[in-house]
């Protein structure tokens, strides 16, 4: 019985080519819905307010800030909480920097507003209190601060913006609708620190513009971790809900909020549906719950639970840890995915120490090897398809007739890409299949915590000091 639960998740989770082509087209449709109206899709094609990429402009800081910007950065909404110093322009225009990392306490995900901000503002202001000497602030110069908040948020500016809504393990009503540099400003202040917020960025966004400034070829960055998303430089004039002056570089980078794509040709199945039901955001981020590190282990889980009710996977009773939702998670999914010993004595291991299983026998082993591979293929080739999606809105999925192919680089960054090996490999593989001869000039570039660099470089190009210096 089993083995028939396991063949009709194969079935279901299927990709295969033609599917993602549709997958993809359905997102390139979306992207052209979401940029005409407010809320005319699903994908909600946010406007970032950065309209200068970093490059070329940072000279022009460099000379400006005369080789001595210290800029700070924050970022949240990833597995940890950072916060980040950079110094800019020093000998070639090297970038200097240090970081600490943190785990946010579960118990503030859901919390409230203030007890979230005052967190982060006292963990800044600890960060800040160990600055050394090889960090130069100007005399009489406010520090100042890029915050990559990794949330959907309707900026009114590039320094503001509201919640739209949370999503991932996070949920705290209370600060749905606020300005979020609003709501850091006065947690600053709370903690007496003196630092101004000059740039709000999604963290698709600081990785696009970390990765434009090392590589002018960027035009597209997609996180692969806790959740997913895109974003992609824009022309301007496409964007028909903008209502601004076209800025002048012509162009506008989007927050694509790919997470929250739907479409019919999602392969979704009984599992998902329950996934979704059981999540904080019913009916929300379907693709997300797809594709993303949070919840890849968790569908693995579920169909456990499925194969252990109906199957007796386990044996006459079923573990009682397998009732616990995310036990499983996705790098412990991805240990046993990976498992090469014949025997499979890493699956062994995991399901004897997380699901309490304490003899499993190498059938049963194979078959969660197969449940993890399933689960990853699919999200995988997904993520593929959303990328020629972007690539296809961009015209960059084709060779033009008598042009020579632009090269296209996307900034990818994320502990899903980073540390799931096969999942990794397998969205390179589909991307190839998917672009044919133009794959050779589609290039995934790994933009390790290019989205700290990017908040800390857009914050330089806005400082407040800019301007009166020029
Ligand atoms: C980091 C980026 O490397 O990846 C963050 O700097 C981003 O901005 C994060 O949010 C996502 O990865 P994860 O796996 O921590 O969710
Ligand atoms: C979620 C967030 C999005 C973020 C992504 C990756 O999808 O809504 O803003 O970019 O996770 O961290």
């Amino acid at each position: 019985v089993a083995e028939a639960i396991l063949r009709e998740l194969e079935e279901k989770c299927a990709t295969p080519t033609a599917k993602l082509r549709r997958v993809a087209d359905a997102m390139m449709v979306e992207m052209h819905a979401g940029l005409a109206i407010e809320g005319g899709s699903k994908l909600k094609m946010l406007i970032s307010y950065v309209d200068n990429l970093p490059t070329g402009v940072m000279v022009k800081v460099f000379e400006v800030l005369n080789e001595k910007g210290l800029f700070y950065a924050l970022d949240l909404g990833g597995t940890n909480f950072r916060v980040m110093r950079v110094q800019l322009g020093g000998k070639d225009n090297a970038i200097k920097q240090e970081f600490d990392e943190v785990s946010i306490p579960p118990q503030l995900m859901t919390s409230s507003c203030n007890e979230l901000f005052d967190f982060i503002a006292e963990a800044l202001a600890k960060f800040v209190a160990t600055e050394g000497d090889d960090f130069h602030l100007p005399p009489g110069r406010q520090r100042e601060l890029g915050f990559t908040f990794s949330f959907p948020v309707r900026q009114l500016s590039l320094a503001s913006g509201t919640l739209i809504n949370w999503t991932k393990g996070f949920l705290i009503e209370d600060a749905i609708g606020l300005d979020v540099v609003g709501e850091l400003t006065k947690a600053m202040e709370r903690v007496g620190l003196d630092m101004r917020v000059t740039a709000l960025v999604n963290d698709t966004v600081g990785t696009l513009a970390g990765g434009r400034y090392s590589n002018a070829d960027v035009v597209a960055a997609v996180i692969l971790g806790t959740g997913t998303n895109a974003a992609y430089v824009e022309r301007a004039h496409a964007i028909p809900k903008w209502q601004g002056l076209l800025p002048k570089s012509g162009e506008m980078v989007i927050n694509m909020e790919w997470g929250n794509f739907r479409s019919s040709h999602l392969p979704l199945t009984v599992y998902d549906y329950t996934l979704d039901a059981e999540s904080l955001n019913p009916g929300d981020q379907i693709f997300e719950k797809l594709i993303s590190g949070m919840y890849l282990g968790e569908i693995v889980r579920i169909v456990l639970c499925t194969m252990a009710e109906k199957a007796s996977f386990f044996g006459d009773t079923i573990p009682p840890k397998l009732s616990i939702p995310f036990i499983l998670r996705t790098p412990d999914m991805s240990a046993m995915h990976h498992d090469t010993s014949p025997d499979l004595k890493v699956v062994g291991r995991k399901l004897k120490d997380i699901l309490e299983v304490p003899n499993s026998c190498l059938t049963m082993r194979k078959i969660v090897v197969a449940i993890c591979d399933i689960v990853a293929t699919r999200g995988a080739r997904l993520s593929a398809a959303g990328i020629v999606g972007i690539l296809t809105k961009l015209e960059r999925d084709a060779p033009k007739e008598g042009e020579k192919q632009q090269r296209s680089v996307i900034a990818l960054d994320g502990g899903l890409f980073e540390h799931y090996t096969k999942f990794r490999e397998c969205m390179k593989a589909t991307l190839d299949e998917l672009l044919g001869e133009v794959s050779n000039s589609v290039v995934i570039e790994h933009s390790n915590d290019g989205s700290g660099i990017g908040a800390a470089l857009l914050a330089a190009s806005h400082s407040q000091y800019l301007e009166v210096e020029e």
